[in-house]
């Protein structure tokens, strides 16, 4: 384990080269399983994020001439590369990160199968030739791309939510500077010395961990020079981040918080519901913006409902992540457990039940058991904010109107569930559905080929799908006389 610890490059990464931060000083990561430090990691400073820009801005104009096949070959070889290695990455994952090894081995198969699908999307970049409607001339539509990009992701999925966006930013032609989570830098940074080793041209990608994102943040938005930033993480610093790229014009594509519904109608395949169910708020621990939050559930089945769904989540083995058979790994801080704590108390006192037996953890690490919670009452804030975690608040509804209504108490738009059996219903109630997305009859649509991302709160722009690369091109019309 420390050998695997000890492999991973622990600097800033800019042009090609790895550095000691500007200041020198470093920070800590630790294991959310054992409450240990597991290394020091360089925390950037302002002139590394300077320095950054100015590898990026160096690199832009060859980058963006580089043929896009070679550009996509530059993806392939890298996901050939994770796909080589991936019980390393995913125990380092699971180290710095907690999840179950189970769960990191599926994102790091998620996360590299952004960078063999936007391989391919690289050749595809499209354009139009059309004749003048008056005659006289041509009109020529190309793309391009956006330019030097700032990603900054976040912690849940240290990879996945990296590799959708760097994928179609070296597929498009931009170059980057990424910000990784202060939590979970490790998985990005071994990712660097992965896309290099795999042949990405230096300058092309920069990697600035730091304690502080706006120490970051605030310079590389600042330089105008910067096109286009990608942020995942909280509608809260989604908001300001928007704010930020105002000055500037950057373009920014913003996939923020979810309070995602999960229907079960009275025809549903209960079977099928209980086990879409367990995937919708069980993966990655309930740590996703797209992991069911609250389950409104017809008050015909719901008793049912509610008793297979606690039998499953009783079942579950909780403990570290690295431990053969665990199922759920721990929360990733001490604060992210307390609000858990603290919405699931909320809830009791205003009188839910709990219906799991709340088996309890004892030693080190920030665990929290998978909860059912049942007859929770519309005022309860769990169904309100987001909990992330292994909480599962249900209510009841009485027909269809009735849970659109309760789906669409939200400021959220991100995901919602659908169980039905009948098919003119799915399709009906996930047209109306306010959401950017909706799982019928299934609770993962976490998928590389498919657009991921929201509407109202939940934020805009798509991640993955056809629709993902057009994040990082800009339009560009050529009015040809003839
Ligand atoms: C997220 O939680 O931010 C994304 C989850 C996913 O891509 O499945």
């Amino acid at each position: 384990m420390n050998d695997l610890i000890d492999r991973v490059p622990k600097q800033v990464f800019r042009n090609g080269s790895w550095w000691d931060s500007a200041d020198a000083t470093t920070f800590g990561v630790h294991d959310p399983g054992s409450e240990e430090w597991l290394c020091e990691v360089a925390d950037g400073q302002a002139a590394d994020a300077e320095a950054a820009v100015e590898a990026a801005v160096a690199a832009q104009d060859s980058w963006a001439a580089t043929p896009p096949r070679e550009r996509g070959e530059i993806l392939r070889r890298a996901w050939q590369l994770m796909t080589d290695r991936a019980d390393d990455l995913a125990r380092l994952m699971t180290l710095e990160m907690g999840k179950s090894l189970t769960e990191s081995r599926a994102e790091v198969t998620y996360a590299a199968e952004f960078f063999r699908w936007f391989s391919e999307e690289a050749v595809r970049i499209d354009g139009r030739y059309t004749p003048s409607p008056a005659g006289g001339g041509r009109t020529i539509v190309t793309k391009q791309p956006v330019g030097p990009c700032l990603l900054v992701t976040p912690w849940n999925f240290p990879l996945a939510m990296g590799t959708r966006k760097i994928g179609p930013a070296i597929a498009a032609g931009c170059t980057m500077i990424v910000k990784p989570a202060q939590l979970t830098p490790l998985s990005m940074l071994n990712l660097a010395a992965l896309l290099a080793e795999a042949g990405l041209p230096d300058g092309v990608l920069g990697v600035v961990p730091s304690t502080s994102a706006s120490r970051v943040v605030d310079p590389v938005l600042g330089d105008f020079r910067v096109r286009k930033l990608s942020f995942t993480g909280s509608t809260e610093v989604g908001r300001k981040l928007v704010e930020q790229c105002a000055p500037n014009l950057q373009r920014t594509s913003m996939e923020l918080g979810g309070n995602a519904p999960f229907l079960v109608f009275p025809d549903a395949d209960l079977d099928a519901a209980v086990r879409g169910a367990v995937t919708a708020k069980m993966r990655n621990n309930g740590e996703s913006c797209v992991a069911a939050n609250r389950f409104h559930v017809h008050e015909s089945v719901a008793e049912e409902f509610t008793r297979r769904l606690t039998a499953e989540l009783d079942a579950l083995k909780m403990g570290h992540g690295t431990e053969d058979g665990v199922q759920v790994g721990p929360l990733i801080s001490i604060e992210q457990r307390d609000k858990v704590v603290e919405l699931v108390a909320d809830a009791t006192d205003r009188g839910a039940k709990v219906t799991t037996s709340g088996q309890q953890w004892e030693g080190k690490g920030f665990f929290y058991p998978p909860t059912v919670l049942a007859d929770v009452p519309s005022s309860a804030r769990i169904l309100h904010e987001e909990v992330f975690g292994p909480v599962a608040p249900i209510t009841t509804f009485a027909d269809e109107d009735e849970a659109l209504r309760l789906a669409h108490d939200t400021e959220f738009g991100l995901v919602a569930y659908v169980f039905t059996r009948d098919l003119d219903r799915a399709i009906r109630v996930g047209e109306r559905l306010r959401t950017g997305m909706a799982g019928l009859n299934t609770g993962l649509v976490s998928n590389a080929a498919a657009p991921f991302g929201g509407v109202k709160s939940s934020g805009f722009g798509r991640e993955g799908g056809a629709e993902g690369i057009d994040e990082y091109l800009d339009v560009k019309y050529l009015a040809l006389a003839v």
